[in-house]
This record gives structure tokens, sequence and C-alpha cells, in this order.
């Protein structure tokens, strides 16, 4: 079951810049910041009442981050759903003859297991499955 938005993915050329526009410009404290080598991003995190903004910056050129930023410039890149079944809920995706990006999950931001449904399939939005457990690999 999906449970709630969990956050909202803005791709930025440099988390730096973008960490400081949230906080004088907003009034928002970072949380923390994470480098996920999965996703080959690293990311900011802040708390807008429950629901995350997770500000994410390319690590590499050719990551998912990098491509998005080449083809679109910065923006909101994805959001995320958190499920308590990750793996009942992908299946329920891909039953329903959406295209998916993960076959299973993976490793993502905050230890968690994450699963992202192609944007073609799910009305221009890239969006992710996240669970509430953590991953256990980790
Ligand atoms: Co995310």
């Amino acid at each position: 079951m999906i449970r709630r938005i969990d956050h909202i993915g803005i791709a930025v050329k440099s988390l730096d810049a973008a960490v400081e526009m949230y906080e004088r410009a907003l009034g928002l404290r970072c949380l923390r910041r994470e480098e996920v080598p999965e996703q080959q991003a690293r990311m900011a995190f802040f708390d807008a009442g429950g629901t995350h903004i997770e500000l994410l910056e390319p690590t590499g050129d050719d990551g998912p981050i990098a491509r998005f930023l080449e083809r679109h410039g910065e923006g909101i890149h994805h959001l995320a759903f958190e499920t308590d079944d990750i793996e009942a809920q992908l299946e329920r995706a891909r039953a329903a003859g959406c295209r998916l990006v993960h076959e299973r999950p993976v490793a993502g931001a905050g230890g968690k297991r994450i699963a992202f449904l192609h944007p073609r399939s799910t009305c221009g939005v890239l969006t992710e499955l996240c669970s509430i457990r953590p991953h256990r690999d980790r």
C-alpha cells in the first residue's frame, strides 16, 4: 500500500548553491547530506512538514541526474511514494503494464530500498517507490 508522499526530488547543478538558496530564501534547514554511488548522485534533504525535499547533484557525467540536467536543466526530477511493501507495489505496477526502470528494488538514500517507474508510464513524472524498511545489505 502507498502510505504517503515521502519526498520530491529536485535536480540541481550545484548542491551547495541550492542548499544555500533553500536555507536563505525558504528558511528550511538542511537535515543531512548523503552520497549514493548507485545513483551517481549526492543529495541534501530538507523537511517540509513531513514530506522531504531531496536535492540531487550528479557526481559523474553519465549518471541519471547528469543526463536529466543535460536534457531539462534544473527542476523537479521525481516524486517518491512511501510503501510498506515495495515488492508488492512493483508487482502491481508491472501487472498494470507499467514500464519499470528497476525490475527489483535497489539501494537508495537513507538506506532505503527504492525502485523507479518509467515516466512514459506515469504521466510524464518519474515515480519512485521507496520502502519504509531500510536496506538490509548496507
Ligand atoms: Co528519491
